[in-house]
């Protein structure tokens, strides 16, 4: 990285941007920016005194946050001067870089702003290779993220109405949805809420619940085109189902058939027992013309799993049958983190055997690898607060994109490189 005082490749000259603009906004802006891109702390603390974090180069798209991290892009100075030199100036530069990215996020920075390449900060940072400035954005991200979800529990004193409360637990929903919002489903936000339901059923459970799939041998679609489950994760499904069977004869339950891949795998371990809740009509329809209900200790518990859960407990209270899984593994549809987290801490508690193991399908935010590993965090602290300990196993997942595998499909879910594949037990 050079360290004069020239703007940054691609970014406007100050002068270029007084053009028909406003000019004290304009070079306050840009003092942002250059002093983000040098590294200039001195400077930078001045100018937050009186100014946002948060000003954004028109042209770019790049906030002080994105100038930090993309000036430590080695460039020919770099190359100047033996080895030692070159190391030394490189260690001090990163040092300078991580504090001024530390300054930026102190003063409300936001960690997952897009610029005009579609990328975060963190993206930049990763593809630098940056890995300290990566990790303090990721865990700026995942401080944001628990103080956004603390700040949408808070209600003001007296106000105990709950009519902003949806069956979707919006409150849960992670704030980056709206930073990596698609544009067409930016467009969809600008619609009446039932409009964009049509368009895209995958933005409710009940929505989706009642629409039209498509079941292909390779995936099964919802009406707007969006992956419900895609062949690609059968590795994944098939480890899952390792993990959380180690031995024939245990006690299995899955939330989502899907595709019915990993039940598949888990019957080849031979569970003594296997329970399978699937809501969506025309999957399970489609379960019983394979006969998944006619299978030897196979039972299948047509419904929400919001609705079948407290039948089951209601039928175990009144029959006196022990109601205890093993394993217990978890994949929905068009459901928001609000309902896995709602599954694991209040529910688990009540059905998996305090030796048990518990699986997810760990696919939040992976259409971002850093809102990937900002989500793995978040849902590891909020598994440990539900008394889990977590064993994280990487699996690499081939390049979907350039596979063909999103050919047809509305967006890419997954596009990290690593799965991350969770198993769960009772801490202690
Ligand atoms: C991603 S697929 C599961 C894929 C499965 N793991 C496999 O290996 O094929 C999600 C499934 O969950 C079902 N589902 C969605 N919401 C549900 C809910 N609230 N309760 C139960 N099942 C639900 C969907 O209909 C779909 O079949």
């Amino acid at each position: 990285m050079s360290q004069s005082n020239e703007p940054l490749n691609g970014m406007a000259e100050p002068t270029d941007l007084l053009d028909g603009m406003d000019v004290e906004v304009d070079l306050t802006t840009q003092s942002l920016l250059l002093a983000a891109a040098h590294h200039d702390l001195s400077a930078l603390k001045d100018l937050l005194r009186t100014s946002s974090a948060t000003v954004v180069d028109p042209e770019t798209g790049f906030t002080p946050l994105h100038a930090a991290v993309a000036s430590l892009e080695l460039d020919e100075e770099d190359k100047e001067g033996n080895e030692e030199e070159r190391t030394q100036r490189r260690k001090e530069e990163l040092e300078k870089g991580a504090e001024t990215v530390r300054l930026l996020l102190q003063n409300g920075a936001i960690w997952n702003d897009l610029d005009s390449n579609d990328e975060t900060a963190g993206c930049i940072a990763r593809r630098l290779g940056l890995d300290e400035i990566y990790g303090l954005i990721v865990d700026a991200g995942c401080r944001a993220e628990l103080l956004l979800r603390a700040l949408e529990q808070y209600q003001p004193l007296g106000d105990d109405s709950d009519e902003d409360d949806d069956e979707e637990g919006e409150g849960d929903v992670v704030a980056t949805e709206v930073a990596d919002a698609e544009p067409e489903a930016k467009a969809a936000d600008a619609m009446d809420t039932d409009t964009a339901v049509a368009v895209d059923p995958s933005t409710s459970n009940a929505a989706y619940l009642s629409s039209t799939l498509t079941q292909a041998p390779r995936a099964i679609l919802d009406a707007g085109l969006n992956g419900v489950m895609m062949d690609w994760e059968t590795p994944l499904m098939e480890r899952h189902a390792e993990l959380l069977l180690p031995t024939p004869g245990l006690r299995v339950l899955n939330v989502g058939h899907g595709m019915g891949i990993i039940d598949t795998f888990l019957q080849k371990h031979g569970p003594s027992s296997h329970h399978i809740i699937e809501a969506h009509p025309e999957v399970v329809a489609s379960m019983k013309e394979k006969g998944w209900d006619k299978k030897p200790g196979v039972v299948v518990h047509e419904g929400r799993w919001q609705d079948v859960l407290p039948e089951l407990i209601a039928r175990s209270a009144e029959t006196g049958e022990e109601l205890v899984f093993d394993s217990v593994y978890f994949d929905t549809f068009a459901e928001d983190y609000g309902a896995l987290k709602e599954f694991f801490s209040e529910w688990m508690i009540q059905f998996l055997d305090a030796e048990g193991r518990f699986g997810f399908f760990n696919g939040m935010g992976a259409d971002r690898q850093v809102c990937y590993d900002v989500y793995t965090k978040v849902v590891e602290m909020d598994l440990f607060e539900a008394g889990f300990d977590v064993n994280w196993e990487d699996i690499k997942v081939q390049n979907l994109q350039e596979a063909g595998e999103w050919d047809g499909v509305r967006r890419p879910y997954f596009v990290a490189d690593t799965y991350k594949l969770p198993t769960c037990k009772f801490m202690g």
